[in-house]
């Protein structure tokens, strides 16, 4: 009885951690520790689902690759692309387009945000042309 509460244990603690993708493995070990496994977020940390009103806005896809949490991971730049590709279909319901390549989140995560808070704004806020 013991050994398999033990066992069932385990399993629970397993479940949350299990990836499906290399991607969703740099989201768990890089991402997940301020965003959380579901991207709801943390105190101070707004929720990865809000991405959805920033879609298509000028600005978004440079701005989701130089928020520092992305822009400074330690992940070279292919696997930050491969990454933040998987992250905007998670979150916005569909895939960059064109897609993120690794020369482009090279160049962007070169300049970080100094004020992502402002940054946001100004991008959410902007009128349309
Ligand atoms: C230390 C905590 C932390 C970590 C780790 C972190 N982030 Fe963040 N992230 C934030 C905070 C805080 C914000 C809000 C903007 C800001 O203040 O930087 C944010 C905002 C974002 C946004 C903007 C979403 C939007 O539209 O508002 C994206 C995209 C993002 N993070 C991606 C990532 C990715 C990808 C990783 C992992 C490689 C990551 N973050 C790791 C804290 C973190």
């Amino acid at each position: 009885m013991k050994a398999l509460l033990i066992a069932i244990g385990l399993l629970l603690l397993a479940l949350p951690a299990r990836a499906d993708s290399y991607q969703e493995h740099d989201y768990i070990l890089n991402c997940s520790g301020c965003h959380r496994m579901d991207g709801t977020g943390s105190k101070n940390v707004p929720s990865l689902h809000a991405m959805a009103e920033l879609r298509g806005k000028p600005g978004a896809r440079a701005y989701w690759a130089q928020v520092p949490g992305a822009a400074q991971a330690p992940l070279n730049d292919a696997r930050l692309a491969a990454l933040l590709n998987w992250l905007v279909q998670r979150f916005t319901g569909h895939s960059p387009s064109p897609l993120y390549t690794e020369g482009q989140v090279k160049r962007l995560r070169r300049t970080p945000l100094t004020d992502p808070v402002a940054r946001r704004v100004e991008i959410r806020d902007a009128i349309p042309r």
